[in-house]
């Protein structure tokens, strides 16, 4: 299937930050979108339907799956929320989406993982897809159970299922540590655009920032699916330090963990361990 055959694609929390800028990318790679949230969508276009659902309702989130070509998984908890919203949000939430899209003979699952899967890792590593996990926060864990379920579908059920472990996506790099992690837009819909159309995917883990590879992250995995992304974050670079400059060698800055490690704030966070702990080996 190809954007140009009209592929029917659902997307999960379709209402939220990546959800709408989603839409608008695979709208223009000529697919036409089911949008599932429990918030509405306010702009929908003669592209898209939408429906006020919950993720966890495997029942109804099964009947609006029937007939799509594959599903982009956005719905999960955003925030480093207790232990409970990650439950029932990115724990059940997976569960009843994969569950649903077996049920629906949806085969292919576009799942949106997140860096903070791998944010105790230090910040000067260079990281594949096959990083040991290592969740800063709740919504890491949360973020990674999502990973694991997702593993076991494809290889038990056949699905074909990409997870992302999205950096930030925005226009541009916001700050230092966001140059080794951003992505624009465009590479987003292009990444996700692979994940619904490769013929050999089974299951793959690839890195969801532009090209920056070689800085934080080896996206080799990601390339080797024939993701090309078209904008680089060096180019913000210079703006980027003036604002956010390297903190001193040394200095108390330069030892916090929202420093040291890859998830920054995230890593931070109730932090009582030690931070010799987060030094690379
Ligand atoms: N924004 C980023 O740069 C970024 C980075 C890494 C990963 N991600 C991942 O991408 C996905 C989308 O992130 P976002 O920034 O758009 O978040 P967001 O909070 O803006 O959007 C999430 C959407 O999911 C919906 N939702 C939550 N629980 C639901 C439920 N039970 N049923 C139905 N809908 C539900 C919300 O209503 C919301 O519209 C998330 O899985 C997030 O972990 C985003």
């Amino acid at each position: 299937m190809s954007g140009a055959e009209h592929g029917l694609i659902a997307i999960t929390g379709a209402a939220g930050l990546v959800g709408t800028g989603l839409r608008q990318q695979l709208r223009e790679r000529g697919y036409r979108l089911v949008l599932l949230d429990r918030k509405p969508v306010t702009d929908c276009t003669g592209a898209e339907q939408s429906f006020l659902v919950d993720i966890t309702d495997q029942t109804a989130v099964t009947r609006h799956l029937q007939g799509c070509d594959a599903v982009v998984h956005l719905a999960a908890c955003t925030t480093d929320a207790p232990w409970a919203e990650q439950v029932t949000l990115s724990v059940e939430g997976s569960i009843s989406l994969f569950e649903a899209a077996r049920a629906a003979g949806v085969m292919r699952v576009i799942y949106a993982s997140s860096h903070h899967v791998v944010g105790y890792h230090p910040r000067t590593t260079v990281l594949d897809e096959h990083a040991v996990l290592k969740p800063d926060s709740r919504y890491g864990v949360g973020k990674a159970f999502g990973e694991s379920i997702g593993a076991m579908m494809a290889y038990k059920y056949d699905m074909r299922v990409l997870s992302i472990r999205i950096g930030n996506v925005n226009s541009k790099p916001i700050d230092r540590r966001r140059l080794g992690n951003w992505i624009s837009w465009r590479d987003l819909g292009q990444l996700v655009s692979l994940g619904i159309t490769h013929p050999e995917l089974r299951y793959e883990v690839v890195y969801g920032i532009s090209d920056a590879t070689g800085r934080d992250y080896d996206n080799r995995a990601a390339h080797a699916l024939g993701y090309r992304p078209q904008d680089q974050s060096e180019p913000f670079e210079a703006d980027v330090l003036a604002h956010d400059p390297v903190p001193a060698q040394g200095s108390p800055q330069a030892f916090a963990p929202s420093e040291m490690t890859k998830g920054g704030v995230f890593s931070g966070n109730e932090f009582t361990g030690s931070s010799e702990r987060l030094r690379p080996r």
